[in-house]
């Protein structure tokens, strides 16, 4: 196991600054397998029982957490007027670095990936992963069979920019899912804007084989595991 500075443990393990750690070393509060600890410079072994005021604490080098994105809640990490996906995460979980894996619109709900690993959020979100995103729409009117083949075959948005092949599957008369592997700016919106449709709802369920919970309310989150990150580029 590698071994880190106390100071960066503690930020990391309670989401607080440097700073903040210094003063919990210099009060006492921290211990590293039965030693108090007071200095910010000393390295501790990332397995080490390390425990602040009788928790018992654990550092994780970064956070992989799955949201499912309210309404009115934008995709950033920090905005002056906005609330931000980030500011309602429960604050056990806040920690510097964290950033949305990708943009949801700001009334689009379903699943968010908000993590601090810059490498993860690019393998995710280059153009080159070709990861499937999938959505449920909810439209001002009804999708008709012909656009199957117009989204299988790739289509043209009003700018002249040619999307990659996605798959629409309708599911009642105003309402489908639509698979795409791309991210372009109001992607789902622009496609349909194309055959004259609006979007009045937009979910996202999937990204990869990892699905949105079901009872996952709106607001709410969880910590993903290894496996559970894995399903992304399965
Ligand atoms: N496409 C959109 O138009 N909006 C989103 O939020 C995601 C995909």
């Amino acid at each position: 196991m590698a071994e880190i500075r106390i100071d960066k443990y503690l930020s990391v393990a309670l989401g607080i600054s440097r700073s903040e750690a210094k003063i919990l070393l210099k009060n006492g509060k921290i211990s590293s397998d039965g030693n108090i600890i007071t200095k910010p410079e000393i390295k501790v072994d990332e397995a080490a029982k390390v425990i602040c005021q009788n928790q018992v604490l654990s550092y994780k080098k970064y956070i992989y957490i799955l949201m499912n994105k309210p309404e009115g809640i934008l995709s950033a990490s920090t905005d002056k007027r906005v609330k931000t996906v980030i500011d309602i995460l429960p604050e056990d979980l806040k920690r510097t670095g964290l950033f949305p894996v990708g943009r949801l619109d700001k009334n689009t709900t379903g699943l968010l990936i908000i993590t601090d690993d810059g490498d993860f959020g690019h393998r995710v979100t280059s153009p080159k992963s070709l990861i499937e995103k999938r959505y449920l729409v909810t439209l001002d009117g009804i999708v008709k069979e012909e656009y199957i083949s117009l989204f299988e075959n790739g289509i043209v948005l009003s700018d002249g920019e040619k999307c990659m092949p996605a798959k629409l599957e309708i599911q009642s008369g105003n309402t489908a899912i639509v698979t795409i592997r791309e991210g372009k700016y109001h992607q789902i919106k622009r496609m349909f804007g194309t055959v004259g449709l609006g979007v009045n709802a937009l979910k996202r369920l999937s990204i990869g084989k990892l699905c949105l919970p079901k009872g996952l309310k709106e607001g709410c989150v969880c910590e993903l595991n290894s496996e559970q990150i894995q399903k992304i580029f399965q």
